[in-house]
């Protein structure tokens, strides 16, 4: 049978052993091939004698599903066409990426990564005519040409449980509180998981907010009779007038460690409130994944052993509606995905106020 290998690449995320596990079944009982997970992602393909691991289904005793992270382990740093080794100085090391992949006598690689993953995953396919398929994966979920990464699900549920969390204890102190998620550039996870946990006040960076306006909202919140209130900030939203709040302000004016501590911060100077921050960081990565992450992760598995057994290659396997299929590599790298100021979530979110 053919040896197809298969890494992770980029930050981690839950649901990449889902994908790891279905590859490895798909592979070997439906193909008859040989799987070979390369660890630390491209790194692994780097070191000599490089880092890899035959994988059988008998590896997988039953708790692969169900763990985060990814068990081939990941990186996201050194580019290898742009590779800063220990002395500082920056190598073109991407011609030992393909020697490696030869060695190895692999018929195609699989990658589960990012956009940045995929494009150099892509140029070192380009330039050693490797067989490369991409299965896209990032809680962010910013990646054009899917509508569903892995990752993102279980991302958007540890989010919603933070809110879920917040909620008695801001009630019980008459609290505002402001819980701050990734996302890197875009609002995803912060308005999905801020109309699943109730969020008064959500700011992600595709929409533009005053404090005038927050002030506004939690007043009549207080009107109302209630006594607290929730708002979740994305972390790449930026203050009143469009600056980054952790970059020193030539003015000399505060710096923040967020965004979420200059919005808890300037609410409680608008509004007289008690307000508290908390910032999920990378516990939105961990964690058990998600049924849907699992689901996502073996279609995705699924189908990119099939792609590879049709032939089809330089493909990213994707998802729309009900749906797996698969795009070109070279445009699913080209596009971004932010939040649609017209989609039903964010229509949703502003019909709730
Ligand atoms: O892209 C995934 C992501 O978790 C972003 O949401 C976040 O901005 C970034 O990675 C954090 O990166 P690191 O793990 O390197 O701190």
């Amino acid at each position: 049978g053919k040896r197809i290998g298969v890494l992770t690449s980029g930050g981690d995320c839950a649901g990449l052993n889902a994908v790891v596990r279905a590859v490895v079944h798909r592979a070997v009982q439906g193909y008859g091939m040989k799987v070979v997970g390369i660890e630390q992602g491209t790194a692994g393909l780097l070191a000599r004698p490089v880092m890899v691991r035959e994988l059988e289904p008998s590896l997988f005793t039953g708790d692969i599903l169900r763990r985060g992270g990814t068990i081939l382990g990941t990186t996201n740093k050194g580019n290898p066409f742009s590779y800063e080794m220990p002395d500082g100085q920056v190598l073109d090391r991407s011609e030992e990426i393909i020697e490696a992949y030869r060695e190895l006598g692999l018929h195609a690689l699989i990658g589960i990564g990012g956009d940045g993953s995929m494009a150099i995953l892509r140029q070192l396919a380009e330039q050693g005519g490797l067989n490369f398929i991409g299965v896209p994966k990032t809680i962010d979920n910013d990646l054009g040409h899917t509508e569903v990464s892995v990752g993102y699900a279980t991302a958007v549920d540890i989010a919603t449980q933070a809110l879920d969390q917040l909620q008695p204890t801001a009630a019980s102190h008459s609290r505002v509180m402001v819980l701050e998620v990734m996302g890197r550039d875009a609002g995803h996870i912060a308005l999905n998981a801020g109309v699943a946990g109730g969020a008064d006040i959500i700011l992600i960076p595709e929409v533009k907010y005053s404090l005038a306006s927050i002030k506004r909202k939690i007043e009549r919140i207080y009107a109302e009779g209630r006594n607290f209130s929730l708002v979740i900030v994305a972390e790449a939203v930026r203050d009143e007038e469009g600056r980054k709040v952790t970059e020193t302000q030539a003015s000399g004016a505060v710096t923040y460690g967020g965004i979420g501590e200059y919005i808890s911060h300037r609410i409680a100077e608008e509004t007289g409130a008690e307000t508290r921050v908390t910032v999920l960081g990378h516990l939105q990565r961990g964690g058990v994944p998600s049924a849907r992450d699992r689901i996502m992760g073996s279609t995705f598995g699924v189908h990119a052993v099939d792609l590879v057994a049709a032939g089809k290659f330089d493909r990213l396997v994707a998802w729309s509606g009900r749906h797996c299929f698969d795009v070109p590599l070279q445009e699913a790298i080209a596009g971004y995905r932010a939040v649609q100021p017209d989609s039903s979530v964010m229509l949703t979110a502003r019909g709730l106020g």
